[in-house]
C-alpha cells in the first residue's frame, strides 16, 4: 500500500525545500521531483501545505488512575486527539503503586494501549525502592524498549520519590544508558502549604498555585539537577513552569552538564489569572501541577525555549472532567490535577511560537518532533524526513484557520485551557505509519493500529557521558 504526496513543501529541524514524498508500507521510500506513483498509489495533493514530522509528545496520562478516579481519555480517544492535532506518537507514563512491580504495571499499561490509534511509548515511574526495582529497571531497558525513568517530587504520601530513592534510580539509570526524568516540585513544601491554606479557609482552586509557588519549583530543580550531576547522569525535567527552573537547566548547560528541559504547550499561553475566575467549575478545570504562572514566567520559557535551554515541547494531557474535578469542592487539594492539549499543542506552538516570529518552523519541527526523538533515541527513525526513516507524518495548512474549543476538540472532557484560541495554520491530513489517520477533521485510523515503540539504551548523548565517566573514574593513592 503506498501512498504519494505531491506537490508540497518538505519542512524538517534544517531545512524546508519542495519536493514529492513516496511512502510505501510504514516507510519513506524515495523524495524528489515529479515522483511516478505506482499503480495501485493513493496520491495526496499538498501544493501549497507543508510536510513535516508527525508530533511526538513526550508527556501523556491517558487512562491514568491518579487522585482517586482514573483520567477519562483513554488511549483510544486520547490518541484520536493526538491525531487530530498532527501528533503521531506520545510517549506515556508507566506510575507503579508504592511496592508494585513495575514489571507488573508495565504489561497493565501495554494492555490499556492495545486500543491506540497513534504510536506510543512508556516512561516508567520510580515511585518506591529496593533492590527488585533495580532488577526490573534493568529488564525493562534490556527486554521491554524503556530507556526513561520518571521521578515525581511531589505527591507526598503517594507517589512522591524522596532524595535517597533519586540517588540509587538516578546510579542505575546512568548504569543502564537511560534517563532519569523528574517533576520537579517540593513535595514537602506543596503538602505545608496545601494544609496552611485549608486551615486559613482557602478551600477554592487558588489555594493551587498558593500551594505551589515558583520557588517549590526551583528548588527541587536545582536539586535533581544537582544530584544527576553529583553522579555523571544525564536528566530530563519535565513540564518546567517556572524562571527559577529554566535558570538552573541554562546554569547545568553552561557548566557542561547533560540536562534537558520540557515546556507544556499551556504553561507557554495560560497565566495564573485562572484561578482568579468566579466560576469554580472553570477554575478546577485548570488545576494541574504545577500551576499556570505569573506572565513573567511565560516570558523566561518562551526565551529558554528560544536560546536552546529547552528543547521538547509537551501536553501532560492528564484530562479530568468536571464531575472528577467536583472530588475537590470543599478541598482544593483532592482535585484531580490533570489537563487535556494533546490535540491542540502543535497549533498552539505554531500560533503562538512561529505567527509571532519568536520560532521558525523549522525550529518548530525540532521542538515538536525531532528534539523529543534524539533524546529518548527515537531519531532518525521518527522525528524525521528522510528515506528509510518511518512515514508519520503531518499536512499542515498555513492558510486555513479554527478556533480552538472543547465544544469541537476530541477529548472527553468539557473544557479546553485554549477555549476561544484562534489558530492560523492547522493540521489538515496526519499520516500514521504510511496510511491515512486523520485526514480534513475525519478519523480514518482504527483502534488498535497504533504501534508500540522500543526505545533502545544509549542515546547518542550517552557516548560523551561514558567518555567522561572513564575519564573521571576516582583514583585510590598509591602509599
Ligand atoms: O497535574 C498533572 N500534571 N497531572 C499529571 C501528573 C503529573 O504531575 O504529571
Ligand atoms: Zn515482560
Ligand atoms: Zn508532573
Ligand atoms: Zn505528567
Amino acid at each position: 500500500m503506498s501512498l504519494l504526496i505531491k506537490g508540497g513543501t518538505i519542512v524538517t529541524h534544517e531545512e524546508s525545500y519542495q519536493a514529492d514524498l513516496l511512502c510505501d508500507g510504514n516507510l519513506i521510500v524515495e523524495i524528489g521531483q515529479n515522483l511516478t506513483p505506482p499503480e495501485d498509489a493513493e496520491i495526496i495533493d499538498a501544493s501549497g501545505k507543508l510536510i513535516m514530522p508527525g508530533g511526538i509528545d513526550p508527556h501523556t496520562h491517558m487512562q491514568l488512575p491518579f487522585m482517586g478516579t482514573v483520567a477519562k481519555d483513554d488511549f483510544a480517544s486520547g490518541t484520536v486527539a493526538a491525531l487530530a492535532g498532527g501528533t503521531t506518537s506520545i510517549i506515556d507514563f508507566v506510575i507503579p503503586n508504592p511496592q508494585q512491580s513495575l514489571l507488573e504495571a508495565y504489561h497493565q499499561w501495554r494492555g490499556w494501549a492495545e486500543k491506540s490509534h497513534a504510536n506510543y511509548s512508556f516512561h516508567v515511574a520510580i515511585t518506591w525502592w529496593d533492590d527488585s526495582v533495580g532488577t526490573e529497571m534493568e529488564n525493562l531497558v534490556k527486554n521491554h524498549g524503556v530507556n526513561s525513568f520518571k521521578h515525581f517530587m511531589a505527591y507526598k504520601n503517594a507517589i512522591m520519590a524522596t532524595d535517597d530513592i533519586l540517588v540509587s534510580s538516578f546510579t542505575k539509570c546512568l548504569e543502564l544508558g537511560a534517563i532519569p526524568t523528574v517533576h520537579a516540585e517540593n513535595g514537602e513544601l506543596v503538602y505545608h502549604l496545601q494544609n496552611k491554606m485549608v486551615s486559613q479557609g482557602i478551600t477554592g482552586p487558588e489555594g493551587h498555585p498558593l500551594s505551589r509557588p515558583s520557588s517549590v519549583e526551583g528548588e527541587a530543580a536545582n536539586r535533581a539537577i544537582s544530584i544527576a550531576n553529583t553522579l555523571g547522569a544525564p536528566i530530563y525535567l519535565v513540564h518546567v513552569s517556572t524562571e527559577e527552573a529554566v535558570d538552573a537547566i541554562r546554569y547545568a548547560k553552561d557548566h557542561g552538564h547533560t540536562v534537558f528541559g520540557e515546556v507544556l504547550a499551556g504553561h507557554l499561553t495560560v497565566d495564573d489569572s485562572v484561578y482568579q475566575n468566579t466560576d469554580w467549575e472553570t477554575a478546577a478545570a485548570h488545576v494541574m501541577s504545577p500551576p499556570f504562572r505569573p506572565k513573567h514566567h511565560q516570558d523566561a520559557l518562551w526565551k529558554g525555549v528560544q536560546g536552546g535551554t529547552l528543547q521538547t515541547t509537551a501536553t501532560d494531557h492528564c484530562a479530568f472532567c468536571v464531575e472528577q474535578k467536583s472530588m475537590g469542592k470543599d478541598d482544593f487539594s483532592k482535585i484531580p490535577n490533570g489537563t487535556a492539549g494533546v490535540e491542540e499543542r502543535m497549533m498552539v506552538l505554531w500560533e503562538k511560537g512561529v505567527n509571532e516570529g519568536k520560532i521558525t518552523p523549522n525550529e518548530f519541527v525540532a521542538l515538536t518532533s525531532t528534539n523529543t526523538a534524539k533524546i529518548f533515541n527515537l531519531y532518525p527513525r521518527k522525528g524525521c524526513i528522510r528515506v528509510g526513516a518511518d512515514a508519520d507524518l503531518v499536512i499542515w495548512n498555513p492558510s486555513a484557520s479554527k478556533v480552538l474549543s472543547a465544544k469541537t476538540h476530541q477529548s472527553n472532557i468539557e473544557h479546553s485551557i485554549f477555549e476561544g484560541m484562534e489558530i492560523n495554520g492547522i493540521p489538515e491530513t496526519t499520516i500514521c505509519n504510511g496510511k491515512l489517520a486523520w485526514h480534513e477533521g475525519k478519523l480514518l485510523a482504527k483502534s488498535g493500529e497504533g504501534q508500540y515503540i522500543d526505545r533502545p539504551a544509549y542515546a547518542p548523548f550517552y557516548e560523551a557521558l561514558t567518555k567522561r565517566q572513564e575519564l573521571n573514574q576516582p583514583k585510590a593513592v598509591n602509599r
